[in-house]
C-alpha cells in the first residue's frame, strides 16, 4: 500500500503518530489547557455545524481552492499555524513544511520559539510563502532586534501573538519539559521505546530555540538556553494598546495579531490599521474556559465587516472544517497540530501529505455542496426554511 492507501485522512496520520514519539513529546503536542477542555470543545464546535449538499446543478463544477489574502494569491485557504519547539516533535519540521509550503503555495508560519532559524527558513519558503510570528517582549529593545533581524531576512508578513499573557499546561510541568532534554530515568526509557525519533533526534542534534541564541548574553551557554528563557520578565508576552501600536509603527509590510477571540480586540486592532487577524484560542492550550474560535467567528465578523481579512484556527483537521470555517466567515484557515501529526507519522515527506489530503478533502466538499467558489461557501450553511422550500 501506498501512504495515499495507508493514511488517507489527518486521523490516520494522528494514529501512527501517537506510535512513533515518545509520550512526553505526544503530552507536549496534544496537551491543552488544565483540564484540555478548550481542545475538546474546538472539535466539537465542528461537529454541531452542517453545511446542506446540493445535487442537481445546472452543469458540471470543477471546484476553485486558490484563495487571496492580503496581497498574496495562495493555491489554498489554509496555511501552517506557528508552533514552537516544533524540531522536539520531528526535527527539521520547519525545514520540511517550509519546503512543502512554498511548493504548494500555502503560507508556513515560523514560531519565534521555533527550532530553527529564521534567516535559514525563509531561504527554503521563499518570501510569499513564509511568515514570522513573534510574541510580544517585555523588552522593547528586544522586540526592536528580533523585528529588525525578520526584516532583514526578508519577512514580508509579520504575526503577533497576543493569547500567551501567561502559560500554564500541566502535562508540560508534570513531565518537567525543559531544554536541553533532562535525562530522567522517565525521559529515557521514554525515548529508548521509539528508536527511529530518538536516532533521528540524536542525529539532528538536541534541539534548541535558535532565534534566541543572538539574544543571549554572553555569559550563557546554548545549553543554558532554558535558564536565559526563565530569566525575562514572569509575564513577558502580555500585550497593551500602546505596545500594539508600536508594532504597528516599527512593521510597515503585513501585521497580523493571533489569538483573538473578543470583540473588542477585533474592534483595537482594526483601530490600530492591523491588516489582518487569526481568531485563535491558541488550540485550547492557553484558557479552558475560551470559546473556540469558530464559535466568535460570526460576532468578530460583525464587528469588523466583510473586507477584514480574518483567519481562524483551532481544531480543524479536514477540508470539510476547512469548508464550514470558509462559509461561517473566515477567509482562510491554519492548522497547527495536523500538520505535526504527518511529520511525527512520515517524517519530511508527510508535509506534502497532509497538505495534499487537505486539498482532496476541500475540493470533494466543494463538489458535494455544488458550489464552485470559496465565496459561495457562505449560502451552503444550512438553514431549515431555504433547504426544504
Ligand atoms: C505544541 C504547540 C505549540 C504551539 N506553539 C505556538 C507558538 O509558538 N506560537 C503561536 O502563535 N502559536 C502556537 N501554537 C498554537 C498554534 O499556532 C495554533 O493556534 C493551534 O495549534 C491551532 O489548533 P490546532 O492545533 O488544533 O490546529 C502552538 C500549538 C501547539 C499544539
Amino acid at each position: 500500500m501506498n501512504i495515499q492507501q495507508r493514511y488517507p485522512s489527518v486521523a490516520y496520520l494522528e494514529d501512527k503518530a501517537r506510535n512513533r514519539v515518545p509520550p512526553f513529546v505526544w503530552d507536549y503536542l496534544v496537551g491543552g489547557g488544565v483540564r484540555g477542555s478548550a481542545v475538546e470543545r474546538n472539535h466539537a464546535a465542528f461537529s454541531h455545524l452542517t453545511l446542506t449538499p446540493k445535487y442537481i446543478l445546472n452543469s458540471q463544477i470543477i471546484p476553485n481552492i486558490s484563495q487571496q489574502l492580503l496581497d498574496t494569491k495562495f493555491d489554498a485557504p489554509f496555511g501552517v499555524a506557528p508552533i514552537g519547539l516544533n524540531g522536539l516533535i520531528w526535527p527539521n519540521s520547519s525545514e520540511f513544511l517550509s519546503k512543502a509550503a512554498k511548493k504548494a503555495n500555502i503560507p508556513f508560519i515560523l514560531s519565534l520559539y521555533a527550532t530553527s532559524r529564521l534567516e535559514d527558513i525563509i531561504e527554503y519558503g521563499g518570501i510569499q510563502n513564509t511568515w514570522f510570528q513573534h510574541y510580544p517582549q517585555h523588552s522593547r529593545d528586544i522586540n526592536l532586534q528580533i523585528i529588525k533581524r525578520a526584516r532583514v531576512a526578508g519577512y514580508k508578513t509579520l504575526v503577533i501573538t497576543i493569547d500567551v499573557p501567561t502559560t500554564r499546561i500541566p502535562r508540560n510541568i508534570r513531565n518537567g519539559l525543559s531544554l536541553p532534554i533532562q535525562l530522567r530515568p522517565k525521559v529515557f526509557l521514554d525515548m529508548l521505546c521509539k528508536p527511529r525519533w530518538t536516532t533521528k533526534t540524536l542525529i539532528a542534534g538536541p534541539p534548541t530555540f535558535e532565534n534566541w541564541l543572538p539574544h543571549m548574553p554572553k555569559s550563557y551557554k546554548k545549553r543554558d538556553m532554558w535558564k536565559f528563557l526563565q530569566t525575562l520578565p514572569i509575564l513577558p508576552h502580555q500585550i497593551t494598546r500602546e505596545k500594539l501600536s508600536w508594532f504597528r509603527d516599527n512593521w510597515t509590510d503585513n501585521l497580523i495579531v493571533k489569538g483573538v477571540l473578543h470583540n473588542s480586540d477585533a474592534q483595537m486592532c482594526k483601530e490600530l490599521g492591523i491588516d489582518a487577524m487569526v481568531i485563535s484560542n491558541h488550540g485550547g492550550r492557553q484558557l479552558d474556559e475560551a470559546p473556540s474560535a469558530i464559535e466568535t467567528l460570526s460576532s468578530i465578523r460583525s464587528e469588523v465587516g466583510s473586507g477584514f481579512p480574518l483567519l481562524v484556527d483551532g481544531g480543524i483537521r479536514t477540508g470539510g472544517e476547512i469548508a464550514l470555517a470558509l462559509a461561517h466567515g473566515a477567509d482562510f484557515v491554519l492548522l497547527g497540530r495536523a500538520f505535526m501529526f504527518a511529520l511525527a507519522a512520515l517524517g519530511g515527506q508527510g508535509a506534502a501529505h497532509a497538505i495534499a489530503i487537505l486539498q482532496d478533502e476541500l475540493r470533494s466538499t466543494m463538489i458535494q455542496l455544488g458550489c464552485p467558489l470559496l465565496s459561495e461557501l457562505p449560502e451552503t450553511i444550512t438553514n431549515t426554511k431555504s433547504s426544504t422550500s
